[in-house]
């Protein structure tokens, strides 16, 4: 397994799955993480796809930042570009959330505003946990009649998802640790409503350059300050925790 030290706080070697969780370990309550990964130049894709700029130290903190949570929450462009299945974590990951309690697989929640999505996909079809799908008064009805059989159907918001709304009715369900995967819109949009907890930073040494977008879009009035909760490293990668600062 690809070492990760910790160089801030408490500088440690090695870390453990242990101790990589418990440097994750969120309070108990509604709170929303964000993982992404991106270039020392601020590329969030690398041809198109955000697989590219990740290794295997990002791909270990994104495996277990899925075993923390009770919903991963992904946008439609972010599901169509990198092609998601079926959202199943490892049998390890599976494994430790059954001892505590937990069901095997976190809950699937795609937002599409268009309902631009397939009701056959494996992602419905084969999913472990029925998943949410997230739209808005765009859609028509009989679009949200085809997912009704496969997936709760959320409608949150006229043009745009309203981030309250939906979380709202993420958090009705019961589902505190909400993990948003991307992508930058859906980023961009949980930020303008002041919704995001926590972002996790993988930042790969590579330099992409060229017309690639950042991690978050849209408009914002004003940045949001964050505080740096810790500092991770593997072989050049720095895997960043930063918290909304309040
Ligand atoms: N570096 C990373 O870690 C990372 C992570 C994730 C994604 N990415 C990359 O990001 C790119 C995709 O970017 P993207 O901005 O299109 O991703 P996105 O935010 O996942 O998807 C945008 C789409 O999601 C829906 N959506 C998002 N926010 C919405 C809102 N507030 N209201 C209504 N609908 C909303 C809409 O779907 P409909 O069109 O269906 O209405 C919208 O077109 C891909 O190239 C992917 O590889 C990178």
């Amino acid at each position: 397994m690809t070492a990760i030290d910790r160089l801030f706080p408490r500088p440690a070697e090695d870390l453990g799955d242990d101790e990589l969780l418990e440097s994750l370990a969120v309070p108990p309550g509604p709170w929303l993480r964000v993982n992404f990964v991106s270039s020392v130049d601020g590329a969030a894709t690398s041809d198109g796809l955000s697989g590219g700029l990740s290794g295997d130290a990002d791909k270990r903190v994104f495996e277990l930042l899925r075993r923390l949570s009770d919903v991963v929450l992904v946008g439609a462009g972010t599901v169509r570009a990198e092609g998601y299945g079926p959202m199943r974590v490892s049998e390890e990951s599976a494994a430790w959330r059954v001892e505590r309690g937990r069901p095997a697989h976190p809950v699937f929640a795609i937002v599409s505003g268009a309902l631009d999505l397939d009701a056959r996909s494996p992602i419905f079809t084969e999913a472990p946990v029925r998943p949410i799908v997230v739209t808005t008064e765009r859609s028509t009805a009989d679009q949200r009649a085809r997912f009704e059989p496969v997936a709760d159907v959320v409608v949150a918001g006229a043009q745009t998802v309203d981030v309250g709304a939906m979380l709202a009715a993420i958090a009705e369900r019961g589902l505190d640790q909400v993990l948003n995967e991307g992508g930058p819109s859906l980023f961009g949009a949980l930020v303008a409503a002041d919704r995001v907890d926590e972002l996790c930073l993988t930042v790969s040494p590579v330099l992409v350059a060229g017309d690639a977008g950042r991690i978050a879009r849209g408009t914002l009035g004003g940045g949001r300050d964050l505080t740096l909760a810790h500092v991770l490293h593997s072989q050049g990668t720095l895997l960043l925790r930063y918290l909304r600062a309040r």
